[in-house]
């Protein structure tokens, strides 16, 4: 079944220091995610998968490519869902984070921190390995990410999510994208885990 791209125009004039030209831009960069993996995956299906080795062949590279076309088009999903500023960590949440991290203060300088060092992609996880929150960074959509984790935030940190607002200040970004976390979208993640 394709994949489709959800529209998340509702975003557009209700978020804080995150301009409606940029998040514009930034869906069509989404879109064409999503766009790419249908290719991918009916490029997949259709070709040949005889003679495929670790050196090359075409549907050995597809297949190296297959989790970047994926993770491109729903990270982005999973960011713009969390974003529009709303709610505040449920207590169980607050639980968590305070359990995993120290205290909610302590977790957003661990988010800054991590959004800081990296060039592309934060998620904030539940282990199923220690049954604690921890961030990830991604240097590439599909680089990065341990297994046994559950996301429940997604930040962007590529600087096409914010130098058209904020040049090269990827600090001043994420403290913007702090402020518009939909904490009602993470907790009802963090609860169905
Ligand atoms: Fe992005």
């Amino acid at each position: 079944m394709a994949h489709e791209a959800r529209d998340f125009s509702y975003l557009l004039g209700k978020l804080e220091g995150i301009s409606d030209k940029l998040l514009e831009a930034h869906f069509g960069l989404y879109k064409g995610y999503v766009a790419r993996l249908n290719l991918m995956e009916e490029e997949l299906q259709k070709t040949d998968k005889g003679h495929t080795n670790y050196s090359w062949g075409h549907w050995s590279e597809l297949k190296r490519r297959e989790a970047v076309a994926f993770n491109g088009a729903y990270l982005h999903e999973l960011y713009f869902e969390n974003l529009t500023p709303k709610g505040e960590p449920s207590p169980e949440l607050v639980q968590d984070i305070n359990d995993s991290f120290g205290n909610h203060d302590e977790f957003l300088k661990d988010l800054k921190s991590t959004g800081l060092c990296t060039i592309g992609w934060v998620v904030v996880t539940k282990s199923r390995a220690d049954g604690k929150l921890h961030t990830y960074l991604l240097t590439e959509h599909h680089v990065g990410l341990p297994v046994l984790q559950d996301i429940i935030l997604v930040l962007d940190s590529f600087e096409h999510a914010f130098a058209m607002d904020y040049g090269t200040d990827r600090g001043g970004y994420i403290d913007a994208f702090v402020k518009n976390i939909d904490w009602e979208v993470v907790n009802r993640r963090f609860s169905a885990l």
